[in-house]
């Protein structure tokens, strides 16, 4: 009923009818889609196996639904703004008929290059436009799209070529971030040593950096392009039914292997629209007037990126602001500036930036009005309250709502939040659920916790449209991570507390990943990572709090032999994790220790190895059961003496 939600009431009245009527419901949202074909049932679903489905029977293609179906309204409206790293190089923009043009373009580049349908397209590139056109062109062909963030080292990006089996890398010789550039093309090379299943690398000039072309593999983007006439430019959408892949993305888990968390087309895209338009209260004003200028600040190799920066946005024919560089180049009033650049009306934002830009200080914002905002969001982390003021007072001037968006790679959209302006805000809080989504916290013996003030873990019972359908090629590890510890439940892995009116706070994770800058980063994968380093014998990597990330990376590490260089050897391991893993998953602590806290049945008790990385050192509970209890007496000892911060 109900294209926006414009009032509590209606969000009530709306939330209502998706838990009494779940198919009815999306069945209607789907409605105002371009589909090649209605589907034929709405919802099959059950959370044993687990099986999901929606919208069966459906064929489509969300990129005519991004662009073509906006084309006779919006066909000159801006589509995507580009602001570059450096503020001096031009701003570029697109209209939406230019972006489709682009992504048509790039589609028969694809095809021309050997791509074909279902197959796994791995996309490592800075942030720009092409960067979209890219992901884009993928949908339009049904090719699978994986992309990675730019970040990752040659090791991360190499496991998730292998284990999509991707066929084509789409990528650029290099990046600007901030005053670094990066290399991407040569961290690809070193890549595609071991992954034999790559046939073609399609390289962007962004940097003019002197790379090597592999004869009869490397072909250059703009070459490519080139060889199209424009009248050869268009691209018949790919017919897609509802439930094929429409992209992998891989979330870091328990065990050291990254999951490729997979969505499907048709329940993405309904489910990414939906939230986009109510949670940011998107105006696309259709007829001629101006659209709201939106700005999601993270990168498209995560999650956000994809649901709300790219296909969100595009689906409710928003304005969308891409950002190649960081909120602190060429200093801490970057963001600030740039919202004032291009009359930012939107602005969704990560918790560690927020509190990164605090810490600078006020006279960094002071210079910029930020007069054009409306509406704030956060994600990404807990935002504690002190952050959360900041932001409503310095940048929100009290009158923006800030939406505090609580969600995961796995949800695909935004399950927990205010709707801004229109439901109510709480410091610190995701609040409530949106329509569709019925959470409940239950207890470590999977029991439900009923009524309100109480607090457990997070759990779903009852599916949404963008709900993770499967981890790729491995639909055990999917059942095992989600659906297995409280049966008939979607487990999300986060504590969660319901305040006496009802509202959700999301405490932390309760398993052993950490969120670092927002960052979900396996303990596992980290120890794998330090590992490498041939002095060591093994690593235990613990969260601890950190005030700007949200949580820093403890590593204890057991050398082979006595280092002297104590110093060295730190930088040393900083640089292997870096190279291994990528600089994101760098420790921020490192403590040498000759022994780990372990059971008798050789688990590492990482509770104790946790309570030390917070410096609680005297409340470490019992320790008398562990194999050689005198360890933690050193570990406590050399906790004092020994870390550094990097
Ligand atoms: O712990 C929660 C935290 O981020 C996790 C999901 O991480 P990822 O898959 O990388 O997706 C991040 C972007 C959606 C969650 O399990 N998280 C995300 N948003 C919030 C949050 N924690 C508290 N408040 C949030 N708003």
């Amino acid at each position: 009923m109900f294209s926006r939600i414009n009032s509590f009431e209606e969000y009530q009245i709306e939330y209502k009818k998706s838990i009494e009527t779940p198919e009815a419901f999306w069945a209607e949202k789907a409605e105002a889609f371009t589909w090649k074909k209605k589907w034929d049932k709405v919802l099959e679903w059950n959370f044993d196996e687990p099986n999901v489905k929606w919208f069966s029977g459906g064929k489509l293609n969300i990129t005519e639904n991004c662009l073509d179906r906006h084309l006779a309204t919006r066909a000159n409206q801006t589509a995507i703004i580009w602001e570059p790293n450096n503020p001096n190089e031009a701003v570029r923009k697109l209209t939406y008929k230019e972006l489709h043009a682009e992504v048509c373009k790039f589609a028969n580049v694809l095809k021309n290059n050997g791509a074909t349908k279902g197959d796994r397209i791995c996309i490592y590139m800075p942030m720009v436009p092409e960067l979209a056109i890219a992901v884009l062109a993928c949908a339009r062909i049904g090719a699978i799209h994986s992309v990675v963030f730019g970040g990752f080292s040659f090791k991360s990006l190499s496991d998730r070529i292998h284990d999509a089996d991707c066929n084509i890398v789409i990528t650029a010789d290099g990046g600007f971030r901030g005053a670094k550039d990066i290399q991407l093309k040569a961290v690809v090379d070193e890549a595609l040593q071991t992954c034999p299943s790559v046939k073609k690398v399609v390289v962007l000039n962004r940097t003019n950096t002197n790379v090597q072309m592999i004869n009869g593999r490397d072909v250059w983007w703009h070459e490519e392009m080139a060889k199209l006439s424009s009248d050869k430019a268009f691209c018949e959408a790919e017919e897609m039914d509802a439930e094929d892949m429409l992209f992998i993305l891989y979330t870091s888990g328990s065990t050291g292997k990254p999951k490729g968390v997979v969505h499907t087309t048709a329940g993405y895209m309904v489910y990414v629209d939906y939230t986009f338009r109510n949670v940011f209260q998107y105006d696309s004003s259709p007829l001629g007037g101006e659209a709201d200028v939106y700005w999601c600040t993270a990168d498209v190799g995560w999650i956000t990126g994809h649901s709300y920066l790219v296909y969100g946005p595009l689906l409710a024919g928003a304005t969308t602001l891409m950002f190649e560089g960081i909120p602190t180049y060429p200093d801490a009033g970057r963001f600030w500036q740039v919202i004032d650049k291009h009359q930012v009306n939107i602005f969704y934002t990560a918790p560690t930036a927020i509190r990164s830009l605090e810490a600078a200080g006020l006279e960094f914002v002071a210079p910029y009005k930020l007069d054009s905002l409306k509406i704030l969001g956060s994600v990404g982390e807990p935002i504690n309250e002190e952050a959360w003021m900041w932001y409503h007072k310095n940048i929100g001037k009290e009158k923006c709502p800030i939406v505090d968006t609580w969600w995961q790679t796995e949800t695909g959209g935004i399950m927990i939040s205010p709707l801004a302006g229109i439901t109510k805000t709480k410091p610190s809080y995701a609040t409530l659920p949106l329509p569709g989504i019925q959470p409940v916290l239950l207890d470590e013996n999977g029991k439900e916790l009923l009524g309100n003030n109480v607090e457990g873990r997070l759990c779903m019972k009852f599916p949404w449209p963008s709900i993770i359908r499967t981890t790729y090629k491995n639909h055990d590890r999917c059942k095992e991570a989600y659906f297995s510890t409280f049966k008939g439940y979607y487990f999300t892995g986060d504590g969660c507390k319901r305040d006496e009116e009802g509202y959700y706070k999301i405490t932390g994770r309760v398993d052993d990943v950490i969120k670092v800058s927002g960052h979900l980063l396996g303990t596992a994968e980290i120890e794998n990572a330090i590992n490498q380093h041939p002095d060591l014998v093994e690593s235990a990597v613990v969260g601890f709090p950190h005030d700007i990330k949200g949580w820093g990376i403890y590593a204890y590490v057991i050398c082979r032999h006595e280092r002297k260089d104590t110093e060295n050897f730190k930088k040393e391991i900083m640089a292997t994790v870096t190279k291994f893993m990528g600089a994101i998953a760098k420790p921020d602590k490192i403590q040498i220790v000759s022994g780990l806290p372990k059971t008798r049945s050789g688990k590492i008790m990482r509770r104790i190895l946790r309570k030390v990385a917070e410096g609680d050192l005297n409340n470490l509970g019992d320790t008398s059961t562990l194999l050689d209890p005198a360890v933690v007496e050193e570990i406590k000892k050399g906790a004092l003496t020994d870390p550094i911060v990097a």
